[in-house]
């Protein structure tokens, strides 16, 4: 299914989060240019996942769209910032189709950036009014770190876990799509219950998601993602493709060859090439597939509705997606 077809129930207040943020982005015009420039040049292109869980989360119930807009702003914005980071973290070259804030003014102004957009998203986050919401947000954002962190601390060591991966993929992915979708949900008086089985929805929604995005760094395009692929071997993040390789072929593994010795980089080919010709991929896509199962069996206790709807095509969409 295609993106706009998901998102059809919401597709005006997602045009309303678009109009805000450009209007954001114009405020600059006058007082500071440059950081108009760097803003404007962040957000076309983006699926708008997060402002999209926000605003299905919130619909289920009986909504009010002042605070939920600010809030599923914030969602996007707190996602770009981490983008921002990441692309600097990682000297990534492309972003959404563009150059990146890193390519294009270096290290220290993405560094810089990544903080504005942080301050920002808190910012909005806090114009709910709701304490719980932004409680979440902050401690969403230590997560996200959390899990950055250990991606860092944990690059190009040969011996780690599923749990390890899985640790990892929770902290930097899930974390943030459960704040999207939960902060729906409260700002729209759902109840405990509804409240925990959305963020279960978001949680197993999230860890499909990044399982999807690290077998796409393995064999997506770069025209269709966006962004340069097979970079997470360049950085030395052992993903789930790479760790079931090395499960399968413990001794002659090009994953072991290149970790031991970073240098080898015509390893990351045959990697690559090993991934794609075996059924490696396809147990990927099984992991991913159960998660996102999962995800769409929380949702069981919340009454039919379109948006209900929405999110279990969402659940499709990030198996199935090539972007
Ligand atoms: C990219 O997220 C970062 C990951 C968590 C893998 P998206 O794929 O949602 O990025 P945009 O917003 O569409 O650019
Ligand atoms: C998402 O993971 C990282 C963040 C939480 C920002 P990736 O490192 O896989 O994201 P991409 O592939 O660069 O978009
Ligand atoms: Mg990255
Ligand atoms: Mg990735």
């Amino acid at each position: 299914m295609q993106l706009k077809t998901v998102y059809e129930s919401v597709k005006e207040e997602l045009l309303e989060v678009e109009n805000r943020l450009k209007l954001l982005v114009e405020s600059e015009r006058t007082s500071f240019p440059e950081l108009r420039q760097m803003l404007a040049n962040l957000l076309p292109g983006g699926k708008v996942i997060r402002p999209a869980l926000t605003l299905l989360s919130g619909k289920l119930f009986n909504h009010n769209l002042s605070p939920l807009l600010p809030m599923a702003i914030a969602a996007e914005l707190l996602h770009i910032a981490t983008l921002v980071h990441d692309d600097a973290v990682d000297k990534s070259s492309v972003r959404r189709h563009r150059p990146t804030i890193y390519k294009l003014w270096g290290e220290e102004k993405a560094v810089l950036l990544g903080d504005f957009l942080f301050a920002k998203a808190g910012e909005l986050a806090a114009t709910t009014g709701s304490i719980r919401v932004v409680t979440l947000f902050a401690q969403t954002l230590q997560t996200i770190s959390r899990g950055e962190l250990r991606q860092s601390f944990d690059a190009f060591k040969l011996k780690q876990s599923r749990e390890d991966y899985l640790y990892r993929v929770s902290c930097k992915t899930a974390s943030l799509f459960s704040l999207a979708t939960q902060s729906g949900a409260i700002l729209s008086q759902a109840s405990e219950p509804q409240i925990k089985a959305l963020d279960e929805y978001a949680h197993n929604l999230g860890i499909a998601f990044q399982i999807v995005d690290d077998i796409l760094d393995f064999v997506g395009t770069a025209e269709e993602m966006g962004k340069p692929v097979g970079s997470d071997l360049t950085q030395g993040t052992l993903t789930l493709p790479p760790m079931l390789l090395l499960e399968r072929y413990p001794e002659d593994n090009p994953v072991k060859r290149l970790f031991q010795d970073r240098s080898r980089k015509e390893e990351i080919k045959q990697a690559i090439e090993l991934v794609r010709s075996s059924s490696i991929l396809q147990e990927c896509y099984d992991v991913a597939s159960d998660y996102s199962l999962k995800a769409c069996r929380s949702l069981d206790l919340l009454p039919d509705s379109s948006s209900r709807r929405a999110l279990v095509a969402l659940a499709d969409f990030v198996i199935q997606r090539r972007r």
